[in-house]
């Protein structure tokens, strides 16, 4: 049996964003489902945070520490949480947690962490403060 790539914590971290159901259109050669896939549901999440705390667009500048904890299985409902960690002068960092809930488990786990950077922008693509 394969470890999981870091110890899970026991708890969410930060508001649920999104939730939805992994399907079989986005798996990969192994079954299970695409890594890119799960980094476009946390980017959305996050975006989410991010739009409700800048009223306004917002584009993402950079993704850190992403981390796959554990493959997520057709049929998992995966939840997206995220935490505003930092509000810069245009930028904002969020974190962002995909957890699964199986059939089989009572608990969900985590399954994807990272830190999305987002900017928030005007109507011609260009960043402007996130408090106005
Ligand atoms: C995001 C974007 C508007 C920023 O424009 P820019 O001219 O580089 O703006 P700035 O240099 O003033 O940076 C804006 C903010 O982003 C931050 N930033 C820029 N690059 C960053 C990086 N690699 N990591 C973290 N923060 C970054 C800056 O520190 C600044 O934050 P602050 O205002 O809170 O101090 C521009 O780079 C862009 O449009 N990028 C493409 C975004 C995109 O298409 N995203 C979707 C990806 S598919």
């Amino acid at each position: 049996m394969t470890a999981p790539a870091s110890p899970s914590p026991a708890t969410p971290s930060g508001e649920v964003v999104m939730r939805t159901i992994a399907m079989p259109a986005d798996t990969n050669n192994n079954g299970d489902i695409f890594g890119g896939w799960l980094v476009s549901q946390l980017d959305l999440g996050g975006a989410i945070l991010a739009r409700s705390t800048a009223l306004s667009r917002v584009t993402t500048v950079a993704i850190d520490a992403l981390t796959f904890h554990r493959p997520v299985a057709v049929g998992d409902i995966v939840t997206c949480y995220a935490r505003l960690d930092r509000v810069g002068r245009t930028s904002m960092k969020i974190a962002v947690e995909a957890w699964v809930h199986r059939y089989s488990a009572a608990d969900q786990q985590q399954v994807t962490s990272g830190h999305f950077t987002y900017v928030a922008i005007d109507g011609e693509g260009r960043p402007h403060p996130v408090k106005r």
